[in-house]
């Protein structure tokens, strides 16, 4: 790969500064659509794709990667596709949980994932279990996720130990034990936040791009990072 590869890790650590990464992968139903394919197809490709971006992230010097794989709004989809995500999602988890123990990959979960399927929950509270102790990368699944719910739960939590700052907040996101998050991107051509990390994203770089998520490579993720290492960020100073 030629692309980017200044800004990327050559053995001697990242140049891009980014610590952590945060996808919303959309475009799957309009990759199927444009192949004349039922959507679980696009959804299917779109694990793939998942697959080579988080094996890459390590690569490229990331030290966390959030992925919006089911937002709490997703259960207004039909019932096949969420069963098709769901049933994804279960042989996601059995394929390539070993290569997570194996490469040191922390899997964490952000989102109210105890309420998906019993099944799902007892593979999902395994695999959180077998990689808790990895320290390579740590990758962020949302699940059931929305944003403004997980600040309300932050700032009840919060407020029950009577510290509603922001540092108290902050420290009760599904997030506490990430660090900041640096990029925010989106696939498919749309751009909007579609209440994933509204919190997190208050300083984070955004980067939009037309490619449908099954179509999204390594080497997109890297002119994102390259993209991201030629911005100044100023966090509201000058
Ligand atoms: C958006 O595409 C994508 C989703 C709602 C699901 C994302 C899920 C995956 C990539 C697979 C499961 C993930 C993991 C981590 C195993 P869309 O269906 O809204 O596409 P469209 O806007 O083109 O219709």
């Amino acid at each position: 790969m030629t692309l980017a590869v200044s800004a990327l890790d050559d053995g001697g650590g990242a140049t891009h500064g980014a610590r952590h990464v945060a996808i919303i992968m959309d475009g799957n139903g309009r990759w199927a659509k444009k192949r004349h394919l039922p959507r679980a197809f696009g959804h299917k490709k779109g694990v793939e794709a998942v697959r080579e971006v988080v094996r890459a992230a390590r690569g490229m010097g990331l030290e966390a990667m959030t992925l919006y794989a089911f937002s709490s709004e997703n259960w207004r989809r039909p019932e096949d596709e969420i069963n098709d995500l769901m049933g994804l999602m279960r042989t996601f988890i059995r394929s390539d949980l070993a290569e997570f123990v194996a490469n040191d990959v922390r899997l964490h979960i952000i989102g109210d994932y105890r309420v998906l399927a019993p099944d799902l929950v007892a593979m999902i509270d395994d695999a959180l279990a077998k990689t808790a102790h990895n320290r390579g990368t740590t990758l962020a699944i949302a699940l059931n996720y929305g944003a403004q719910q997980e600040i309300v739960f932050a700032a009840r939590a919060a407020a029950v130990k009577g510290d509603i700052t922001l540092e108290a907040i902050e420290a009760e996101l599904y997030t506490a034990d990430m660090p900041p998050l640096d990029l925010l991107i989106r696939t498919s051509g749309e751009e909007r936040l579609s209440n994933f990390l509204l919190w997190q994203a208050a300083y984070a770089e955004l980067w939009f791009s037309e490619v449908l998520w099954p179509d999204f490579t390594p080497a997109h993720l890297a002119q994102a990072l390259e993209a991201f290492a030629a911005r100044e960020r100023r966090y509201g100073g000058r």
